[in-house]
């Protein structure tokens, strides 16, 4: 039997791996362990094991009716139950209409088309971190730059005016803090403001579409047959999918970059490759989505060496857990950028294995090229344009975000001597 495992608990939040590499090393397809809130899930840890299941149709992404969703009797219930309707939440046939509409629209070339906007988005937050370093002595990263650029670049996809970017964040913030960091009903009204204000998106984009993917989006959808719940869905899939995860590579990034002096400097002396080496170490190493969406098996699986996962079951696949299979990585816990060069130490070895960072099978990320686009661009331009950045505080005791799903420092606090 597995030690319960508390999701909550800060000292797993900041260094789950221990625990996962323990389930690992047992060699089982999956193991089922006993959560802190009294229910249990069976916990995919390998690499190999992980992939099988992302691919395995037995295992259904559409929540148990009624589980999970907020019952629609308040304004706040109603935007956040619109949510559900989203193609993670759903198996095909529907799960492939809903993507296959959204893929059309991300088209590498239109997702390339961002850079300019990321580099000047980056730009000025980047002046605005050397403002409050300034000002104050120090800066949080995670405030001023890993969670406001992701919000800022989903502004761009959805086609949010210049004006309304300011309201976004702030609303994109209040839904997404914890509800003790709030005061009463502000998170409430902030998700009502925020279907809101996408209702109103959906119709503007009808009457004068724009250049942004969104605009694609919805036109294609009128010729799809998507409904307005179902696009008004996307758009919070697309804003909640896009922004927290990156935010969490943004900062685990800076934070093993700041750690890591000589990777950093590595980093600064070479060129494009290296820093998307550094972006693509990152996701391995600080998997921003530590585990998948919860799967549901729809049917008793056998997934063989005796473990058979009964229907109904919850299964987590984790990522971040594969991520580490010394199976698949050698020096699993290392951050090594360099394994992750297309031609390791000057013509010697192989480019590590693809990592799972993004997930895997029908699911498979689909803004993985825009957060590796974000990653690229953000990061060289953040310590090139502050190259004295250090931190400014004990990176073994900064606190995590709580939970399974995703991993990320609260805070990377940071100054300039
Ligand atoms: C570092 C940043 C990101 C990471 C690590 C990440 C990771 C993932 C993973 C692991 C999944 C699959 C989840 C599952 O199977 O349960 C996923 C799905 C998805 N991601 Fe991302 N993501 C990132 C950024 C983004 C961005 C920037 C966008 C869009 C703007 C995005 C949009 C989506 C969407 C729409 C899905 C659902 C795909 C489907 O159900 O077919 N993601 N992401």
């Amino acid at each position: 039997m597995h030690d319960l495992l508390n999701p909550a608990d800060p000292a797993f939040a900041r260094d789950p791996y221990p625990y996962y590499a323990r389930l690992r090393a047992e060699g089982r397809p999956a193991a089922r362990v006993a959560l802190a809130n009294g229910t249990h899930a069976w916990l995919v840890t390998g690499y190999r094991q992980a992939r099988e299941v992302l691919a395995d149709a037995r295992f259904s992404n559409v929540p148990p009716s009624g589980a999970g969703r907020p019952r629609p009797d308040s304004p706040a219930q109603r935007a956040r139950a619109c949510l559900a309707r989203h193609m993670l939440n759903s198996d095909s046939p529907d799960h492939t209409r809903l993507r296959r509409l959204t893929t059309a629209a991300f088209t590498p070339r239109r997702v390339d088309a961002l850079r300019p906007r990321i580099e000047e988005l980056t730009d000025k937050l980047v002046a605005e971190v050397a403002g409050r370093v300034a000002a104050d002595g120090t800066a949080d990263l995670v405030d001023a730059f890993a969670f406001p650029l992701p919000v800022l670049v989903i502004g761009e996809v959805l086609g949010v005016p210049e004006a309304d970017r300011a309201d976004l964040r702030a609303w994109t913030y209040r839904v997404g803090s914890p509800a003790d960091a709030l005061a009463e009903g502000e998170a409430d009204e902030a998700w009502v403001r925020l279907h809101a204000y996408f209702t109103e998106l959906i119709a503007r984009k009808r009457r004068e579409p724009g250049e942004d993917l969104f605009s694609a989006l919805v036109r294609d959808t009128d010729e799809g047959g998507l409904d307005d719940g179902e696009l008004l869905a996307m758009a919070f899939l697309l804003l909640f999918a896009g922004y927290e995860t990156t935010m969490n590579l943004l900062a685990s990034a800076s934070l093993l970059l700041l750690t890591h002096p000589h990777e950093l400097a590595a980093a600064r002396d070479g060129g494009p490759e290296r820093w998307a080496a550094v972006v693509e170490e990152a996701l391995r190493h600080a998997s921003p989505l530590e585990g998948t969406t919860w799967r549901r098996a729809a049917v008793e699986v056998d997934l063989g060496q005796g473990t058979v996962v009964p229907a109904g079951a919850s299964v987590l696949v984790v990522l971040a857990s594969a991520n580490r299979d010394p199976d698949r990585f050698p020096s699993p816990d290392a951050f090594l950028p360099d394994r992750y060069l297309t031609d390791p130490g000057g013509g010697e070895g192989e480019r590590a294995a693809a990592h799972l960072a993004f997930g895997h099978g029908p699911h498979f990320c689909l803004g993985s090229r825009l957060a590796r686009l974000e990653g690229a661009v953000a990061l060289p331009r953040l310590f090139e344009a502050l190259p004295g950045l250090e931190l400014a505080a004990e990176a073994s005791g900064l606190p995590y975000r709580p939970g399974l799903l995703v991993r990320g420092p609260r805070r990377v606090p940071v100054r300039v001597p």
